[in-house]
């Protein structure tokens, strides 16, 4: 018996949503079905939300610190998930995914310094980049068989060209790609080979549909610690995104003070109390909520493809090892950019992410959010057949 009700459809209005409140800004429509921002429309697991409503009782809100049973909820969360032993001396806090990505960027290259990403990516990967004065350098994914494929010959190309930090996303937004162990290795060997340091965005890893595995890659070899920085957060996993807590893992000495470094430099010295109170309750309590959100999310992600398959021969979908996003091929269709994005609000009344936004290989795609309620998602393919029709 499922103890959660995903099926529930909650109204997310006056809550300052990024999704649902800010569409006439970002797409000039408000009355569009917004399935566009990596958040789910779903409540955490029950323990999270007692734990802040706990926290609120007490009333009082000065500074905290982030106690060490948050960081060992962090580990034991890695070990039982992952499969992976992290010494608490290497879990560093930050805000966010984005924000360590910028230290990271400040902490380990100097200003004009090269950095490697794989397009289509996360664009805050190009943006954090470029505001920080530094150069992108792109080796741009394959699409072989509806699949994203990594180009070696491309990827070794780039790395000998000086980069000095290569950006990951694994899992992968926007193609769902969970990255295999073989795939990973070749990846962090090159970049040792070249001297190139590693980011590694694994904010989606705990989104894997069976039988896909995630593997942070900094476990698959003792010598990977010295090159690799890797970002997780439960964020995306249990939807708390607006608490803003996130951890850095830093094996390395040498790293983490360079990355501290920057963040003194900024100021920063503590999450905030809510942050701190949602991520432990979450990586302690949270795993029995995310088996359930898994069966759910399989069976949005296994409807929407069976749907878009039958019902809208112009799209075809990418099948995602990970992460509730889909990757839609709309090239069939003829459509340009701008005429997918005018059919998609006027004739669909429906908010996704254009592909472009993504780099290179963008083009011609859309990314679609699909954790939300089963009746949304299937007023969402409609709105999307309706679009394509
Ligand atoms: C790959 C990736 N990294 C980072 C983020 C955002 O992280 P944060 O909200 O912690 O800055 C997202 C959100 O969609 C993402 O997909």
């Amino acid at each position: 018996m499922a103890k959660y009700n995903f099926h529930e459809k909650l109204d997310r209005y006056n809550t300052s949503s990024v999704k649902w409140e800010m569409t006439k800004q970002v797409f000039g429509e408000e009355e569009i079905l917004p399935m566009w921002v990596a958040d789910m429309d779903f409540q955490p697991p029950k323990e999270v939300t007692d734990a802040l409503k706990n926290r609120v009782e007490h009333g009082i809100y000065g500074y905290t610190f982030t106690p060490p049973s948050a960081t060992e909820a962090v580990q034991s969360w890695l070990k039982k998930r992952h499969d992976w032993e992290v010494d608490s001396s290497s879990v560093i806090y930050s805000p966010g995914v984005v924000p360590s990505i910028g230290i990271a960027v400040n902490a380990l290259t100097e200003p004009g310094d090269k950095v490697l990403m794989q397009s289509p990516v996360y664009p805050p990967f190009f943006n954090m980049v470029k505001n920080n004065d530094r150069v992108v350098v792109n080796s741009p994914l394959l699409l072989k068989n509806n699949r994203f494929e990594i180009d070696f010959a491309d990827f070794e190309e780039k790395l000998k060209e000086g980069v000095k930090l290569f950006i990951l996303c694994n899992p992968h937004n926007p193609g769902g790609r969970v990255w295999t162990e073989e795939e990973l290795r070749k990846m962090a060997d090159l970049c040792i080979k070249y001297d190139c340091l590693i980011l590694s965005d694994e904010i989606h890893s705990d989104l894997i549909y069976s039988p896909n595995v995630h593997v942070p890659m900094v476990k698959l070899d003792k010598k990977y610690e010295d090159y690799i920085v890797t970002c997780i957060a439960p964020s995306k996993t249990f939807n708390i995104a607006g608490l803003q807590a996130s951890a850095v893992i830093v094996p390395n000495e040498k790293l983490r003070v360079a990355f501290q470094k920057v963040q003194g430099k900024q100021g920063f010295h503590a999450l905030n109390t809510f942050g701190v109170i949602g991520l432990e309750a979450a990586y302690r309590h949270g795993e029995e909520w995310l088996e359930e959100l898994l069966v759910y999310l399989t069976e949005n992600v296994e409807l929407s493809i069976k749907f878009i398959e039958e019902q809208i021969p112009n799209l075809s979908v990418m099948r995602p090892d990970g992460t509730y996003l889909l990757w839609i091929d709309c090239r069939k269709s003829g459509l340009s950019d701008a005429e997918i994005k005018e059919a998609l609000l006027k004739k669909g009344k429906i908010g996704l992410e254009p592909g472009p936004k993504y780099g290179q290989g963008g083009e011609g795609f859309v990314r679609m959010n699909i954790a939300c309620a089963r009746d949304v998602l299937m007023d969402g393919l409609e709105r999307l057949k309706k679009a394509f029709d």
